[in-house]
């Protein structure tokens, strides 16, 4: 996988509170030594927990939102700009989710994604873009279609995608407990380098992180780490547990 470091990243969602926070991350700064150096560590609180968590964590690893607003500061009541974002000191944001895809209450377009994620690139913060298939698209052969229609989308609005790394989150897989095969998260993984390659450049598809994000957790994510395409995991209900070390370090 060599030039493409492994990065694991724990998305927190909207769970937690100061209790709750504290003890996940005295669990997480307790396993210091045994992660080593060969994988990024990220992990994204709720978003009013950000400052509270990254006084309290390690130092090694990052912290990343999970969301921020499509432009910079102004009349925007409610929301988060990523120049906020990075001026208070953080370096990360989560964009194009599922959830916030989807929700009624919610969902962004792909447009609203690749505005989002070329704002926060020129904000200077780095993007963890999330992509992915319903079941509905997968059972009917459209899974690559899906994926290259929501990068296009980012393509048509960002050149630079050397601040961005991938998450490829099937839908069917978050939060569900059914895990894609290794073979299946190789397959796609392997796809989406290939559309990189094809409409990026070789070079963007060759260095690109494509993390892995749907039921990772301690007792399947060695198997996915072997995978060629694999460089990582973002990883959601695990993350709120110690296993999230374990997984942390199926880089080796
Ligand atoms: O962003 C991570 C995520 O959507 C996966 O969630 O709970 O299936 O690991 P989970």
């Amino acid at each position: 996988k060599m030039p493409r470091k492994f990065i694991v990243g724990g998305n927190w969602k909207c769970n937690g509170d100061r209790p709750s926070i504290n003890a996940l991350v005295q669990a997480l700064n307790t396993g210091e030594s045994a992660i080593g150096s060969g994988v990024e560590v990220v992990v994204a609180p709720p978003m009013l927990y950000g400052d509270y968590a990254r006084g309290l964590l390690r130092p090694d690893f990052g912290v990343a939102f999970q969301n921020c607003w499509t432009g910079g500061n102004g009349a925007f009541t409610g929301e988060v700009s990523a120049n906020m974002i990075k001026d208070a000191g953080f370096d990360w944001v989560i964009l194009g989710h599922s959830e916030r895809r989807s929700l009624p209450e919610i969902m962004e377009t792909d447009a609203t994604v690749a505005t989002k994620t070329a704002y926060a690139l020129k904000a200077g913060l780095k993007v963890i873009l999330c992509i992915g298939e319903t079941l509905d698209a997968r059972q009917s052969g459209k899974t690559d279609e899906v994926n290259a229609r929501q990068l296009a989308a980012v393509a048509e609005k960002v050149s630079d995608w050397s601040n961005i790394v991938i998450a490829y989150e099937p839908v069917w897989a978050i939060g569900t407990g059914v895990v894609a095969t290794p073979e299946q998260a190789q397959e796609t993984h392997a796809q989406i380098r290939k559309w990189l390659a094809e409409n990026l450049s070789p070079q963007v598809a060759q260095q690109m992180r494509i993390m892995y994000g749907g039921s990772a957790n301690a007792a399947n994510a060695d198997s996915l780490a072997k995978q060629p395409d694999v460089d990582g995991f973002l990883v959601g209900g695990a993350s709120l547990k110690p296993e999230f070390l374990k997984i942390a370090e199926s880089w080796k």
